[in-house]
């Protein structure tokens, strides 16, 4: 993702695609309940096909349902997707202006079928610089579906870590909360993803490796799983590639016991 503004020339470590072991092989080891997605690879996909890096998002937009689907269907509680990061502004203005509008369409396009799901749909940073007409898209989506249960989407739209970790830190100093009173849940407290579960893995597309700002703070035990498949072409046999390596690792969370249910394996 260019989300930095630049590119790294050089090419990512990637881990190898899982063996294709079916899930039931790996008897006691939980989905993860909330799957993170750093979608890159949408400007190459369409490169590599003569098409503009716009047509390459509007391609990244077709795949969304489907993999809100796969992924609820598979157990996963919370899925958030990395749509535009606070670095994403210095993007050409072209196309920072289709990604502004694109994102709340899509949202606008696809949450009918999200409530009839009963998929709740959440917002992660600041719609802020949105023209009122295209907040309101995303305002509405949210307000309509706030009572569902069956998964919630959080949608990470103008989001960065860091600015979250500040906002936090503002509005613990604006309530006039004692230093001594502050430990690391009160802080969770005051971030976007307050009142949700901590991501158990993240998923990068389109081959490299970084987290480009994407939830600092509660990604601290997050697996890290990163695929060479650009985002538009990730599809149910590449989630269940990324579900399958999460089961196969130990999560000891600083500990010397795993406590995912894994004893051990290579
Ligand atoms: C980066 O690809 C991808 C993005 C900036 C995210 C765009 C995502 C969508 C349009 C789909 C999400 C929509 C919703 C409603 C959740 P890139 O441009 O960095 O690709 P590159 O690294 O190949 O240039």
């Amino acid at each position: 993702m260019r989300i930095n503004g630049k590119r790294n020339s050089k090419r990512a470590v990637v881990e190898p695609a899982a063996p294709a072991a079916p899930l039931h092989a790996l008897p006691g080891r939980a989905a993860p309940r909330h799957v993170a997605i750093i979608m890159d690879g949408n400007g190459r996909w369409a490169t590599e096909r003569g098409l503009s890096r716009n047509a390459g998002h509007r391609a990244g937009t077709e795949n969304i349902r489907r993999i809100i689907q796969a992924f609820g269907e598979r157990g996963v509680e919370v899925l958030t997707l990395y749509a535009f990061s606070t670095e994403n502004w210095s993007r050409p203005r072209r196309e920072v202006n289709a990604l502004i509008r694109l994102i709340p369409r899509v949202v606008n396009r696809e949450v009918k079928e999200l409530h009839k799901r009963g998929v709740k749909l959440v917002h992660i940073g600041s719609l802020e610089p949105l023209t009122p007409d295209l907040r309101s898209k995303v305002e509405d989506a949210i307000a309509l579906t706030k009572d569902n249960d069956r998964m919630t989407v959080a949608l990470a739209f103008n989001y960065g870590g860091r600015a979250e970790i500040v906002e936090a830190a503002r509005r613990l100093v604006a309530s006039g909360v004692a230093a001594d009173q502050i430990d690391e849940d009160v802080f969770a407290s005051q971030l976007f993803t307050a009142g949700l579960p901590e991501p158990d893995l993240i998923i990068r597309t389109g081959g490299e490796s970084r987290m480009s700002n994407f939830l600092l703070w509660q990604a601290a035990y997050a697996e890290f799983y990163a695929t060479e498949t650009y985002w538009p072409d990730f599809d149910e046999v590449e989630i269940d590639r990324a579900l399958d390596a999460y089961r196969r690792r130990e999560r000891r969370f600083g500990g010397v016991e795993a406590r995912n249910g894994v004893k051990h394996h290579a």
